[in-house]
């Protein structure tokens, strides 16, 4: 391992620095057989959540953009796993990845989000995972059509209000946030480069 890089993994595999890159995210997924189409999912979510970090923190945010990545990458590592966030979070955990952990923990079912002035890095990435369809930024309204589809496909047409009053929580955030920016989430997302968004403005 390149004695350069910030974090390292001991003998015990505990992480001995704060949070993995890209490079050592994408190794565990590897190593954890986490299939393609699900890693481009993470990539995604990543990529979002570290651009609106990034965004705000332009604008006097302090949030731990490194933890975005490695939270984002890892978020849906065990999804073909039962109770996949559990599942991710222990193996996080088992590493010494903590705030890793505890994001990946509660990121299907987080609700609500805090308001403008109290973001974390939890309401980041579960705000990115929400506007993600599969491995692209789609906006909430066309990944909410997506779900509604879905619902109804599955017998589940019951289940649109319910949907409907999460997506307009979701959308509360997301207008406060871009009023703040002074832009749209998409014009944001527009040059999204989701291989490298650390390293490209
Ligand atoms: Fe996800």
């Amino acid at each position: 391992m390149n004695t350069m890089m910030k974090t390292t993994i001991s003998n015990t595999g505990i992480w001995q620095g704060r949070h993995p890159d890209r490079q050592q995210c994408l190794q565990m997924l590897e190593d954890y057989h986490t299939p393609e189409h699900v890693i481009g999912h993470c990539k995604a979510v990543a990529a979002v959540g570290y651009t609106l970090g990034r965004a705000l923190n332009e604008r006097g945010f302090r949030f731990d953009l490194d933890l975005i990545l490695a939270a984002g990458l890892l978020h849906d590592m065990a999804r073909v796993e039962d109770m996949h966030w559990e599942a991710a979070a222990k193996y996080c955990e088992a590493r010494g990845l903590r705030q890793e952990a505890a994001i990946i923990r509660v990121h299907m079912t987080y609700d609500p989000f805090n308001d403008l002035e109290h973001l974390d890095e939890t309401d980041l990435i579960c705000l990115a995972d929400r506007t993600v369809l599969e491995d692209r930024y789609a906006g909430i309204d066309r990944r909410i059509d997506y779900i509604i589809n879905k619902a109804i496909r599955q017998g589940h047409p019951e289940h649109k209000p319910h949907i409907l009053r999460k997506k307009n929580e979701t959308k509360v955030l997301i207008d406060s946030i871009e009023a703040f920016l002074g832009c749209t989430m998409d014009q944001l997302m527009e040059r999204i480069d989701y291989e490298n968004v650390e390293h490209v403005k």
